[in-house]
């Protein structure tokens, strides 16, 4: 089962800030809906709880979040309390790419255990005040390819380029 991550990172590696997003990118949005769609996607239970109730769990996904709480119940997903156990989840499901989809802690401890096999990544032409970050050597060394790129404009706050980073093989 390949691994990805899937985010939207300004150039100071903020994703978010007070449990939200700090921006506005519909097409970025699109983008994470249709790349992800039929997947299960893997989300740290703060991420979980920044989606608002009516779109939760993400529809025609198989979601699963990760908690410590142990007596956490989230209607309609998954709930684990590991990546570990998240991952495997994914893996008996016969699931072909599981994209982990944040937020902050969870993106770092999946790279940082070298899980991670693909990371679409929407550089974000900003650099906002935030609380939550990706890592930003995740990709250092991993070949790039650009899938596309958006001018800022009325519905977009900032210009981005969505990029495709594969890890390189051994
Ligand atoms: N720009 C983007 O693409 C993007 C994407 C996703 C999220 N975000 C942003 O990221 C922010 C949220 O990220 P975050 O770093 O604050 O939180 P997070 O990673 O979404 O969730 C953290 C929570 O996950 C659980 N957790 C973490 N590690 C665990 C482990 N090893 N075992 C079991 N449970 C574990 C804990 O839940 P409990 O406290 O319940 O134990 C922890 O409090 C928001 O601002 C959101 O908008 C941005």
């Amino acid at each position: 089962m390949k691994i990805s991550t899937i985010a939207a990172v300004a150039a100071n590696g903020v994703i978010g800030m007070d449990n939200d997003l700090v921006w506005s990118l519909p097409l970025d949005m699109k983008f994470f809906m249709n790349t992800t769609k039929g997947h299960v996607v893997v989300t740290g239970r703060k991420n979980y709880e920044s989606i608002p109730e009516r779109y939760r769990p993400l529809r025609g996904r198989t979601n699963i979040v990760v908690t410590r709480n142990l007596n956490y119940v989230a209607e309609g997903a998954h709930v684990v309390h590991s990546l570990k156990d998240a991952l495997d989840l994914a893996r008996q499901q016969g699931e072909t790419e599981c994209f982990v989809i944040g937020g902050g802690q969870i993106y770092r401890q999946a790279l940082e255990a070298g899980w991670v096999d693909v990371q679409y990544i929407t550089h974000v032409d900003a650099s906002p005040d935030g609380d939550a970050f990706y890592p930003l050597e995740g990709w250092k060394g991993w070949t790039e390819e650009l899938l596309t790129s958006h001018k800022a404009d009325e519905k977009h706050d900032h210009a981005f380029r969505i990029v495709q980073h594969l890890k390189p093989k051994p």
